[in-house]
């Protein structure tokens, strides 16, 4: 059985759709949720779906060592950012190569980098006029929204889009696609 961990910053819908992909599966189990806000709805989201969550500060975050206990004391084998805002300490990278994937709610390279998540993101592809936009599902390297890209989808935006809707679209992809992106690299079919 591969172990997986959602690491999730906020409100935590897609952690919670991956979650529920996975029940049942013999060969991956979500067994651990990983959030920087003891107050983040994700929190209430994995009691209601009997998985274990943590909270850590982000000072714990960067220096590691708790988090990398925790991750081997449940065996973690892969890591999924579902709206998880820090940076990936060195540590854990070096620990999971290649076995951190985030996802991005714009297509990559556009709209990536420190400072961009969520409706940040879908509000400057409204200010920027973009037609198009969509999700990036990407390995995590030491530069934000840079590592390697796994699979992209896009979506139109029409003339009346606020970023709301932009939003609403961008999420109904990443429910589509995140969780059978991540069984394919588990499972190793890309
Ligand atoms: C998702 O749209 C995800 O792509 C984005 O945060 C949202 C979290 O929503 N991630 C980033 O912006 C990372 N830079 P959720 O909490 O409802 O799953």
């Amino acid at each position: 059985m591969t172990q997986i961990a959602l690491f999730s910053s906020g409100n935590g819908t897609n952690a919670e759709n991956i979650a529920k992909y996975f029940d049942k599966n013999t060969q991956i189990e979500v067994s651990l949720l990983v959030s920087n806000d003891q107050n983040a709805y994700v929190h209430q989201r994995a009691k209601a779906l009997n998985i274990p969550s943590y909270s850590f500060s982000k000072n714990e975050i960067m220096e590691g060592s708790q988090l990398l206990r925790l991750l081997s004391d449940y065996s973690i084998d892969y890591i999924i950012l579902a709206g998880f805002l820090l940076k990936v300490p060195d540590t854990l990278l070096e620990k999971y190569p290649n076995r951190i994937i985030n996802i991005h709610p714009a297509l990559l390279p556009k709209y990536g980098g420190k400072g961009m998540y969520g409706d940040r993101v879908h509000k400057k592809v409204i200010e920027m006029g973009d037609t198009k936009s969509g999700i990036t599902i990407h390995y995590v390297n030491d530069k934000y929204d840079e590592g390697e890209i796994i699979f992209q989808s896009s979506c139109d935006i029409l003339p009346q889009d606020t970023y709301e809707d932009v939003s609403k679209k961008v999420h109904k992809l990443e429910y589509a696609h995140f969780p059978r992106v991540i069984e394919n690299v588990i499972l190793g079919n890309r």
